[in-house]
């Protein structure tokens, strides 16, 4: 990696700390939260559990140990592993480049809510106006705005540079000692909080016990069809909150010493990245339940899908709970910044080492680089829903257009990484073997265990399954077959 010589992990916990906190984002308290309720609880959680410790065990293990093998980034991986294969790595590349930008402006809508939240907690004073009132009004006016989304993007985005320019062990390492504990912490705090609130039983009950409805027709009939869509929306969930396919976990793993069990690690990520998860439910399902009920809107309806549920429910929620909601929103906000920062900075990270790994040059320059860039493509998210709304790419969704960071998001999570899931399987399973990432696990004189699952799974289940994904997803963009959610 540039000129001076390839950065390495303090040991196997920091490795399983950067690669948790990499996976522990957005995706583990916005998008399993509202997924678990609307897909039937814990039916959707024991199908998720399964895919966790079947699939993305594969595929996470593939990805470190192709990183290992090749001590190199996604991008000059696969192409040193066999010539002829280095497009995966490239359009590989693509997808962080892609997500970073938007995640940052994402990112800083949610320091926008910190800041109100902490403004809020220690003056009274809510900047906000009345969220209580009409908290859809204040996220809208907000990410219409023509200037603040735009000015609390860059500021996150420089917050990760300035992570990533001080170099793996400095940098990532110790910022992510200092967050996830207390991430950890929080998100324990809230949820304890919410346990012990009046009435909160029938939400948790909501969330955890298995609802066979989603997989039955309206006439009280079993579904495969509906059972197929349950199991594709946790498919998504998993590869999203894994951070798998977007290069993270290659380049990640291409810092990490031969001594290092690769199975064990995975095994540990996993269990923090779905603990947390499980978590983020208890601390958002049954609140939401309880507001839901008390004001008479359908639960599936208050647990709307994405920025909806964390910017506009949550905030009504909150301001439910008295003086007690500025606090547990401060909380809150303070854990998703957290959350979403050590994502953003290991997609960062991707760009940055595949940018040393091909232009040979060192970090600091690397991550001007690719900073500059990545606030370039940022703006257009940024401005997006506002001065620019009027701004629309009607590639995917031809009827109505999609704005910048629906079509961003759209492009990397729902094509390329799917695609860039199934081209991995089909080299590792078929052209490389699954011998050559069974050797690399087994580098440390240790025998992996999954091995008979692990071949099973690469080489035939998670390309046929990855092969649905992608066609559920085209098929839900253009509408067709009802696959929307
Ligand atoms: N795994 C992280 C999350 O769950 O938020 C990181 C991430 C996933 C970032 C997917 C961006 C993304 F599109």
């Amino acid at each position: 990696m540039g000129k001076g010589g390839r950065a390495s992990w303090s040991g196997s916990l920091a490795f399983v700390i950067a690669a948790a906190a990499s996976a522990i984002g957005l995706g583990n308290l916005w998008r399993f939260p509202y997924l678990a309720a609307q897909y039937g609880g814990g039916m959707f959680i024991a199908i998720y559990l399964v895919l966790v410790a079947t699939l993305g065990f594969a595929l996470m293990t593939t990805e470190i140990a192709i990183g290992r093998k090749t001590s190199q980034s996604q991008l000059t991986a696969y192409s040193r592993l066999k010539s002829g294969w280095g497009f995966i790595g490239i359009i590989g590349t693509i997808i962080p480049i892609l997500i970073v930008p938007y995640y940052c402006v994402i990112g800083g809508w949610v320091l926008y809510y910190l800041k109100a939240y902490t403004h809020m907690a220690f003056t009274g004073v809510n900047i906000m106006g009345e969220a209580a009132a009409d908290s859809g009004q204040v996220f809208s006016s907000f990410i219409s705005a023509p200037f603040a989304p735009f000015g609390y993007g860059m500021v996150f985005i420089l917050g990760c540079a300035a992570v990533i320019v001080m170099g793996v062990k400095n940098g990532i390492e110790k910022s992510n000692m200092v967050m996830m504990p207390i991430l950890f912490i929080m998100a324990i705090a809230i949820s304890l909080y919410v346990l012990f609130l009046p009435g909160s039983a029938e939400g948790v009950r909501y969330y955890l016990v298995p609802n066979l409805d989603c997989v039955s027709t309206p006439d009280g009939k079993f579904s495969i069809v509906l059972l197929c869509k349950t199991i594709l929306g946790a498919m998504g969930q998993m590869f999203y909150s894994l951070s798998l396919a977007m290069g993270i976990m290659v380049t990640y793993g291409s810092y990490t010493s031969k001594s290092d069990s690769i199975e064990k690690c995975v095994r540990r990520i996993e269990i923090f990245d779905t603990l947390i998860a499980l978590i983020a439910g208890l601390m958002i399902i049954p609140v939401v339940y309880m507001f839901a009920v008390k004001t008479g809107t359908d639960v599936k309806q208050a647990m709307c899908a994405g920025p909806g549920l964390m910017f506009i429910t949550l905030p009504k929620v909150f301001a439910t709970l008295g003086t007690a909601g500025a606090w547990v929103g401060m909380g809150f906000f303070l854990l998703v910044v957290f959350a979403a920062a050590t994502s953003a900075i290991s997609l960062m990270e991707a760009c940055v080492a595949s940018v040393c790994d091909i232009m040979a040059i060192d970090r600091k320059p690397a991550t001007f680089f690719t900073t500059a860039i990545i606030m370039f493509l940022a703006t257009f998210s940024a401005l997006g829903y506002g001065a620019w709304k009027h701004v629309k790419l009607y590639i995917f969704d031809t009827v109505n257009g999609q704005q910048f960071l629906d079509f961003f998001d759209f492009l990397s999570n729902s094509v390329l990484m799917p695609v860039v899931a199934v081209a991995t399987c089909v080299f590792v399973g078929w052209v490389l073997g699954p011998k050559a990432i069974i050797d690399e696990c087994e580098s440390n004189g240790v025998t992996m265990k999954s091995k008979g699952i692990y071949s099973l799974m690469v080489k035939y289940i998670a390309p046929a399954l990855m092969v649905m994904l992608l066609v559920s997803e085209i098929c839900r963009a253009l509408g067709i077959g009802g696959w929307s959610i």
